[in-house]
């Protein structure tokens, strides 16, 4: 791993900066692609094979020999880390016969061998023994090698690429989102949440609702009271290659809020800080109070051991900013940690999909428990185990249940004849944009 200069935005920025519109073509969206099964096998040749990818977080893995194994479609990816600190991901494929050589989420080995026939293979996957070396016409040794994929590490985060001739994962992201991601020093954070839940949709379902925020008000009513979700004070871009962000202010209440003085929980949120938010009536007076609370956490962060506020611009210190990295990696910064809200694609049923959601916070002097971003109890502040849960059996917090269970419905309406796409506000443009540059992927040779 090289040591990469930190990046910090201009600390006096208000909001993140408006990227200029591009046009939209207004393609029709429709029913196939979240339900087809065969439109989903096309979707993991000509989208999934083509995308970076996330594997897991480069603190999983420190020493060399140290690996994780992650999935996308009928792939098996195998991380691992190299005698001189870089990371290789190679697929989880024996060049005996086929084989997957290891069925570990995560491990530490001298040598992988291969449970079928004990084929070995060194950190840089080459075959380094065999039983019965001489009974070979040509020793696979030193020549048979593991398939590797493309792989690198950026924001904290080992990510890798089915394709060969992809681009650098930097070009992927554009510098914009690049030096925001940058900005929040993901590699000193702590996860703290790691689960996978069964969901019963297609996985676009589940991007198609982080892509727009027009549900909030009615999904998650328990947000309006802290966070201005009204697409009126909020800001969405698309950036190229099907990227996109939306930005809310947060430490305000929506304009929906149904009362003219400020209630609970911002209250104790604003006195935690100092600040009293009886003094902020009437609703012209709210965006003042998110500048008391900004000032407020500038000036007594790190004597309170928030240290990464020193190196936050105002809006970071308050809001929330959700970049969807095409196409499913839904990356949602706070002020003290980011979540990653991922759903992956089924191998074969469009109807089903794999929901991940991780939560890594910043450290805090003498803090071990930290709210947890989903709605459900504390969570101590230690790297979690990961957790595989059945949505409807397990609860995955708040926030994602409301979210799921809207997905299921989605789902079973999208299946029927009476669906005739989608009729979509200006608000949701972010998932037009999302579903132009799949159809491009899709069409592309
Ligand atoms: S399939 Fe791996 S050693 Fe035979
Ligand atoms: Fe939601």
């Amino acid at each position: 791993m090289t040591a990469r200069e930190p990046i910090t935005l201009p600390l006096e920025l208000d909001r993140p900066p408006k990227q200029a519109e591009p046009a939209l073509r207004g393609d029709s969206i429709t029913a196939d692609r979240y339900t087809s099964n065969e439109y989903l096998q096309r979707e993991l040749e000509q989208v999934w094979r083509r995308v970076w990818n996330i594997g897991g977080v480069s603190y999983q893995m420190t020493e060399p020999g140290d690996y994780l194994t992650t999935e996308i479609g009928h792939e098996s990816v195998i991380l691992v880390r190299q005698a001189d600190g870089s990371a290789k991901a190679f697929l989880n494929v024996c060049p005996h016969r086929g084989t997957r050589i290891t069925d570990a989420a995560e491990g530490a080995v001298e040598r992988f061998h291969c449970p079928y026939h004990g084929w070995q293979f060194d950190w840089e996957g080459t075959v380094v023994a065999v039983p019965d070396e001489e009974d070979f016409r040509e020793s696979p040794c030193g020549r048979a090698r593991l398939h590797e994929v493309l792989c690198c590490e950026r924001f904290g985060l080992i990510w890798y690429n089915l394709d060969a001739k992809a681009v650098p994962l930097e070009e992927f992201l554009g510098e914009q989102i690049t030096s925001e991601l940058d900005s929040h020093r993901m590699e000193a954070m702590v996860r703290v949440l790691d689960i996978t839940a069964d969901a019963e949709s297609n996985w676009k379902i589940i991007t198609d609702n982080f892509n727009e925020a027009y549900h909030v008000k009615v999904l998650h009513p328990e947000l309006i009271p802290y966070i201005a979700a009204d697409y009126q004070d909020c800001q969405f871009d698309l950036f190229p290659r099907g990227h996109n962000r939306g930005w809310f202010p947060a430490f305000m209440p929506s304009q929906q809020y149904g009362s003219e003085v400020i209630g609970e929980p911002l209250k104790t949120m604003a006195q935690a800080w100092g600040v009293d938010s009886d003094d902020y009536q009437g609703r012209e007076t709210w965006s003042d109070l998110r500048i008391s609370i900004q000032k407020s956490k500038r000036e007594l962060g790190a004597e309170r051991g928030f240290l990464h506020y020193a190196y936050r611009s105002n809006y970071q210190l308050t809001d929330y900013v959700i970049y969807n990295i095409f196409p499913n990696n839904v990356i949602t910064v706070g002020p003290d940690g980011v979540q990653l809200l991922r759903p992956r694609p089924h191998p074969t049923q469009a109807d089903r999909c794999y929901f991940d959601h991780w939560w890594l916070v910043n450290r805090v002097d003498g803090q071990t428990m930290t709210p947890s971003p989903a709605g459900g109890p504390d969570l101590p502040v230690t790297d979690a185990e990961h957790e595989y849960v059945t949505y409807g059996e397990q609860t995955l917090g708040t926030t994602a249940d409301q979210d799921l269970s809207i997905a299921k419905a989605q789902q079973a309406g999208l299946a029927s004849s009476g669906f005739q796409g989608f009729w979509m506000p200006n608000q949701e443009r972010r998932v037009q944009a999302f579903h132009e540059h799949l159809n491009d992927l899709m069409a592309s040779p």
